[in-house]
């Protein structure tokens, strides 16, 4: 099958299909069997990304199991500060945690972008063992995080509600924090590019903490330096659609669509759909935006939810999918009905 009757590239560029293509962030994950039995042959986290056998048959279980459009590349967005010398743990039950960056001599202390493959070879190599074994119509999406999403993991050392110790950084130290955000926009450019040369046919920008800034701070660090990535790819790889996921932007995501020259915007459960045609003159398409808690939840609520999304997005471009990642206590018979729901509409 040649590469543009994908469902999933189809919509992306632009082609309005009923049912919509389906898949589901953070597709492979705890609320499979499957996943945790593999994940118990890894000695951690972090080996499990940085092991290409692995991680393709990760990539692939819920496409196995569901049948989705679209197929996510099973890593990380700290790969990039990991890759780039900062030490990052996944310690159980806890979260990530990393060596915080806070310092003109820690920054110095860190690689160069170039330097970045050397950690992250074993993820393109993830990448072509995934296009052996794909079915014909499943589109391979690629991913990084966003500067400002992955600086708060940077600087905080860890994840942290609201992003405080971050944004109190910015305040204090313009200067660095400009420097880590032009060295996460670099290295990320080229870790997207080597993912586009290993075979992605799609990327996605996960900006999970982009709602935690405004004003010029909203543009400076998240709307500039999402249009630096994607027109720096856009230019090296026009063929390539990218996907931009600013979570949280709310009423800022107009300013940030009619910056960006992106193919689709994700979004959050809390935006509306009756909005959307606000961006549409200056996108192809719309992804999202089921409740994660809804598909835990599954009853009448994720039937009703589910066809209302359907109904808003009938008339244009959508891809299905969540708002944000699916939740480990989702039951398999809840995502086994949501494929139902959409596929039989
Ligand atoms: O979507 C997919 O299936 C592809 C793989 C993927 C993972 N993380 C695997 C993962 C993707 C696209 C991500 C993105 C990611 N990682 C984001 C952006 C999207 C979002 O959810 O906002 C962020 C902020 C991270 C950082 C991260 N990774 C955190 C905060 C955690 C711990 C919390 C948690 O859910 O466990 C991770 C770990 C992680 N990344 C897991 C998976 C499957 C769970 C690890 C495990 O097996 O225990």
């Amino acid at each position: 099958m040649n590469n543009i009757r994908k469902p999933l590239l189809r919509v992306l560029e632009g082609e309005n299909l009923n049912p919509p293509p389906i898949w589901l962030m953070r597709q492979a994950g705890r609320y499979l069997p499957e996943y945790r039995a593999l994940r118990s042959q890894a000695k951690d986290f972090l080996s499990l990304c940085y092991n290409p056998e692995l991680a393709s048959e990760v990539t692939l279980q819920p496409i196995t199991r569901f049948g989705f459009d679209g197929a996510i590349l099973f890593a990380d967005i700290l790969l990039l500060p990991h890759a780039l010398g900062v030490d990052v743990k996944f310690v159980e039950n806890v979260g990530p945690r990393l060596s915080p960056i806070q310092t003109q001599e820690q920054l110095y202390r860190l690689k160069d972008k170039e330097e970045i493959h050397e950690t992250l070879n074993p993820v393109y190599e993830t990448i072509e063992r995934i296009l052996a074994k794909l079915p014909p119509q499943v589109t391979l999406i690629g991913f990084a995080g966003s500067p400002w999403t992955v600086a708060t993991y940077l600087i905080a050392g860890k994840g942290e509600t609201g992003q405080v110790t971050s944004k109190e950084f910015i305040v204090r130290n313009p200067e660095l924090f400009n420097q880590i955000i032009s060295l996460l926009t670099d290295a990320t450019i080229e870790y997207l590019s080597r993912q586009i040369e290993a075979g992605v046919e799609v990327v996605k920008l996960f900006d999970s903490w982009a709602g935690s800034l405004e004003g010029l701070y909203f543009d400076n660090y998240v709307t500039k330096p999402n249009a630096h990535i994607i027109t720096t790819l856009k230019h090296k790889f026009p063929h390539i659609p990218i996907i931009a996921f600013p979570k949280g932007s709310g009423m800022k995501l107009p300013s940030f669509v009619s910056n960006l020259n992106v193919d689709c915007l994700a979004l959050d459960q809390n935006v509306s759909l009756d909005i959307v045609d606000k961006f549409l003159p200056s996108i192809n398409c719309i992804q999202g935006n089921l409740n994660p808690q809804t598909l835990v939840s599954g009853k009448e609520r994720l039937e009703s939810e589910t066809q209302n999304i359907l109904k808003s997005c009938y008339n244009f471009p959508h891809i299905f999918n969540l708002g944000h990642g699916i939740l480990p206590t989702t039951p398999i018979q809840h995502v086994e009905k949501l494929v139902k729901l959409i596929r039989e509409i």
